[in-house]
């Protein structure tokens, strides 16, 4: 067989797509089949500790704001996945802890997903809380007046449209709320 592969292309091609073929189903067609965790709806929830601990359905602002994303296209800078690096654990950690990493179970509600592979600006995956509204309305109007030398753009039209800033800032509040990590349960509304 071996042999064969090396002598003719033809051999050489269909071997390759085999191989490629069965990589293909042990990668993405065989994890879920054998752990159906993946599929439920992350749950460590504490009820003593609030809302947090348990991911819930979007509301239907949550949804709208989802779409603003997308639409944005927000997900061509900022990835939505926190790797297990230390250097991904770390920048999205609080107040010395480490954020948790990201699992299937947390994107059960999600029907297009924004984990993105670029990193352009930093990961959003846990950015849920940390920021209150008025400093996303400042920082969607102009970024720099915030961050100096900030490259990401202003999005004016989002900073100055009540209903879709409200939207956008409620999906984001939603990213990284559904582990139960952060120490005093702080969240910014
Ligand atoms: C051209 C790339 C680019 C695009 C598009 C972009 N951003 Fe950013 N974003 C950045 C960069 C770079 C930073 C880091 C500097 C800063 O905070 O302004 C950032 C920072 C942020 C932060 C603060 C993150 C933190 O942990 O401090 C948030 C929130 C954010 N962006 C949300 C968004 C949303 C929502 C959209 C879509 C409406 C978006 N960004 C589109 C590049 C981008």
């Amino acid at each position: 067989m071996l042999g064969k592969t090396d002598k003719n292309a033809s051999w050489f091609v269909v071997a390759a797509l085999g191989l490629f073929f069965i990589g293909g189903l042990l990668t993405t067609v065989a994890p879920p089949l054998l752990d159906k965790s993946w599929s439920k709806p992350f749950e460590n929830h504490d009820p003593a500790k609030g809302p947090t601990g348990k991911l819930v359905a979007y509301t239907d602002q949550e949804m709208r704001g989802y779409r603003i994303y997308i639409r944005e296209g927000c997900k061509y800078c900022h990835t939505q996945q926190t790797r297990t690096l230390l250097s991904d654990t770390k920048r999205s950690g609080w107040k010395g802890v480490d954020s948790p990493v990201s699992t299937p179970d947390e994107f059960v509600y999600d029907w297009r997903q924004t984990f993105g592979t670029k990193r352009t600006g930093p990961d959003l995956s846990r950015i849920g809380g940390k920021y209150n509204k008025q400093w996303h309305k400042a920082h969607f109007n102009n970024p720099r007046d915030l961050v100096p030398g900030s490259i990401m753009p202003p999005f004016p039209w989002i900073a100055n449209n009540p209903q879709e800033l409200d939207d956008l800032v409620a999906y984001l509040q939603t990213r990284g709320r559904a582990k139960d990590w952060r120490p005093d349960n702080d969240y910014e509304q």
